[in-house]
């Protein structure tokens, strides 16, 4: 791994978190893997040597529990799963250049591989330990067979994770007042005999692991406090059938922890790939041995995962270290937890069913907030972006400039380019690149939508329109800057949009694969001549968006009834989702009491720029900020260090409450209060050209 910005000259791997291979996938789902194809795709526009791979979670008690429920061998029924998945993820363009399993050989052989030489490096041991039993169903209950309390932050939570709390996973014996989930009965603790792996002994090599680990700050937060806290040694095996046996083990029932083999898949999906195309194209060996940029798109409920144990085993075992791990955050449902066993979710099938372009949604989950922020999908939310960024700002700008540029001269006009649309294409090219390195998907789409906005502003300023007749010269200059325009929102679009924006490629008369094109192709000359172009986005009405949700709030209630009768203990089981109707008592409770707009007028609320961002000694979450509001800069002190990277502060927009009484925290003082949201402290920010000092309404 270098640590030279994208594109390096060493091959780059891009995965997302393998599903589970036990349901259908959903939005929560869709938002990772679109967007790590998203940022893969955006790493080859740059001209980085990259691939895309991953593959079904076939392991572990979230597929042993669903499969019993339904009476069907693990085996047969994670691959019907993840039969299906590889049929779904090419609907949205999610372009794999791999998808495996990892219930296959290369995955099995690899797994127990990496722990038989874990193992040998004198980083595995055997240790008795409690582990919970149901009397009555005569098994004993690893993971999802087991729920309880979390002893970290007592919210209910799973045999191996808190779920619905603190993210922590959880050790064997260590969740609290644990019952079975077969029987319901408490369960009890018996002595076993496990294998461990000695997690503790790579504090050191953890903590500077973190401090050059690139993606979101989330990543890198949550595990530093987890370090802190001293780790725990993590245990590798369980008593179960389903899995992958431990190398060399005679033991019945006793398998690998899911955890071991799932992000092993990594590694073995990548070596089915370099198998196929061969080393001497990609090599999985240079990538996961010797100098690869791996990067890691997960959900942030699976950080630990990420930053602790698989990095540790890759460590230990003589892997290269990750380069990144980008962390998604949740998504909500018309601002409610997703829930599967409520049917609170939008099912990747029924958007298509719904006869909505996968682009739409692709451009909807990418765009929407940055990617370690919650998205809150509402179809009143997807119509307004669909509507406004896609149909009017950049359907309406490819659409009305092909069309002019066809009817007046049969395509591409005959003129050089003008220097003020060079400079402006190759901005939007420099903030592609910038986002790409900032890990920002969001990035990468406003730089292609400003450009569309900028096409829209250029061609009415000019009116080549009036300029046909009086000034033909004029009007073939200002629409073969268009043409051109049009061509670089496409390429610049690609990473988000690949098949609208290849429509527009072949619009354009452009032969191939605009996905090989490249970004230096936003700055090329387009053909000659092409045909009538047609309109690329479709508006959503109002009564589709009504419908919709009717359906949806329809299907919710349907689904909550059947569950208070038949008393489903189902949870959600998917890996990036906010869990059930908990989400929403959680929250604070509205006000009741209600204020009238002049006392709204007496808090001054501003657009500020952080200027520069440093702890406070012996504050853990606290940090000292210097704040440009426009008339002057302000220190002020703000508890938002759990979830924000103070060096990637400087330059970021805030708002914040200027007629604050100034206060002084750990000795340091405060003229003023940056707003953030929620326990974790969500930095607010805006999302338009607001300028620093202007007030907030
Ligand atoms: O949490 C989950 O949904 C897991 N199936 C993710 C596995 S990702 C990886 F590391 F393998
Ligand atoms: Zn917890």
């Amino acid at each position: 791994m270098s640590t030279d910005e994208f594109p390096t000259d060493s091959p780059a791997i891009v995965t997302c978190g393998l599903p589970y291979a036990n349901g259908d996938l959903h939005i929560g789902h869709l938002r990772g893997y679109i967007g790590a194809d998203a940022f893969n795709r955006a790493l080859e526009t740059l001209g980085q040597e990259t691939a895309y791979v991953s593959g079904s979670d076939m392991h572990g008690t979230p597929v042993a529990v669903n499969a019993e429920q339904e009476g069907v061998d693990p085996a047969e029924f994670a691959l019907d799963w993840h039969e299906q998945y590889e049929e779904t993820f090419p609907k949205f363009n999610v372009d794999f250049d791999n998808y495996g399993h990892t219930h296959d050989e290369t995955n099995t052989e690899l797994t127990q591989e990496i722990v038989r030489s874990l193992d040998e490096e004198g980083y595995v041991y055997e240790r008795e330990i409690q582990v919970a039993y149901d009397p009555d169903a005569d098994q004993y209950l690893p993971d999802r067979y087991v729920q309880g309390t979390c002893p970290y932050c007592g919210e209910k939570a799973r045999g191996d994770e808190c779920d619905e709390g603190c993210q922590r996973h959880l050790e064997p014996g260590e969740v609290e007042d644990p019952k079975s989930t077969i029987t319901g009965n408490p369960a009890e603790y018996r002595h076993r005999s496990h294998k461990f792996f000695r997690v503790s002994e790579f504090s050191d090599y953890l903590t500077e692991f973190l401090d050059g680990l690139e993606g979101t700050s989330n990543a890198r937060n949550q595990p530093r406090q987890w370090i802190e806290e001293g780790l725990q040694d993590w245990c590798l095996t369980r008593d179960m059938e389903w899995g992958i046996d431990y190398p060399g083990s005679e033991e019945e029932d006793i398998v690998l922890y899911v955890w071991v083999d799932a992000p092993v898949e990594y590694i073995a999906s990548t070596k089915q790939y370099s198998e196929r195309v061969g080393t001497d194209e990609y090599d999985w060996e240079r990538v996961w041995k010797d100098d690869g940029e791996i990067v890691h798109v997960i959900g942030r409920d699976i950080i630990q995962h990420h930053t602790i144990f698989w990095p540790a085993m890759l460590e230990g075992a003589g892997y290269n270290a990750p380069r990144a791990v980008a962390a998604t955050g949740f998504i909500t449902i018309n601002g409610k937890g997703l829930s599967t066993s409520r049917n609170r979710a939008i099912w990747a099938e029924e958007y298509l069913e719904e006869g909505f372009h996968p682009d739409l949604l692709r451009y909807y989950l990418t765009t929407t907030g940055g990617l370690q922020q919650d998205v809150d999908f509402s179809w009143d939310a997807f119509q307004e972006k669909v509507n406004g960024e896609l149909v009017g700002t950049v359907g309406n700008f490819w659409y009305r400039s092909l069309l002019f540029a066809y009817r007046n001269f049969e395509g591409t006009p005959d003129a050089d380019v003008s220097e003020e649309v060079e400079e402006r294409i190759e901005g939007a090219i420099g903030e592609v690149r910038e986002a790409v390195n900032d890990y920002s998907l969001r990035g990468i789409g406003q730089a292609a939508t400003r450009l569309a906005q900028f096409g829209n502003e250029y061609i009415q300023r000019n009116e080549p329109w009036n300029l046909t007749d009086d000034d033909p010269e004029r009007a073939q200059q200002v629409i073969r800057d268009c043409v051109q325009i049009a061509k670089a929102i496409a390429v610049l679009l690609e990473p988000i949009t690949p098949n609208k924006s290849q429509l527009l490629w072949d619009q354009i008369g452009e032969e191939g694969e605009i996905a090989d094109a490249g970004l230096e192709a936003a700055l090329e000359a387009p053909p000659r001549n092409f045909a009538e172009p047609g309109e690329l986005f479709e508006k959503i009405e109002d009564d589709r968006v009504d419908e919709l949700n009717e359906k949806l709030e329809e299907r919710v209630a349907a689904a909550g009834d059947e569950e208070t009768e038949s008393d489903d203990t189902d949870e959600d089981e998917t890996a990036d989702m906010a869990d059930g109707d908990e989400e929403t008592s959680d929250l604070e409770p509205l006000l009741e009491d209600r204020i009238g707009f002049e006392e709204f007028q007496d808090v001054d609320i501003r657009v500020g720029r952080i200027e520069t961002a440093e702890g406070i000694e012996g504050a853990d979450d606290l940090a000292k900020l210097e704040v440009d509001i426009g008339f002057e800069t302000r220190q002020v002190v703000a508890g938002i260090k759990q979830l924000h990277d103070l060096e990637e502060l400087p330059g970021e927009k805030c708002i914040l409450l200027a007629n604050m009484e100034p206060a002084e925290l750990f000795g340091v003082e405060s003229n003023g209060m940056v707003l953030a949201a929620g326990e974790q402290a969500d930095l607010l920010t805006t999302h338009g050209d607001a300028e620093v000092g202007e007030k907030v309404r």
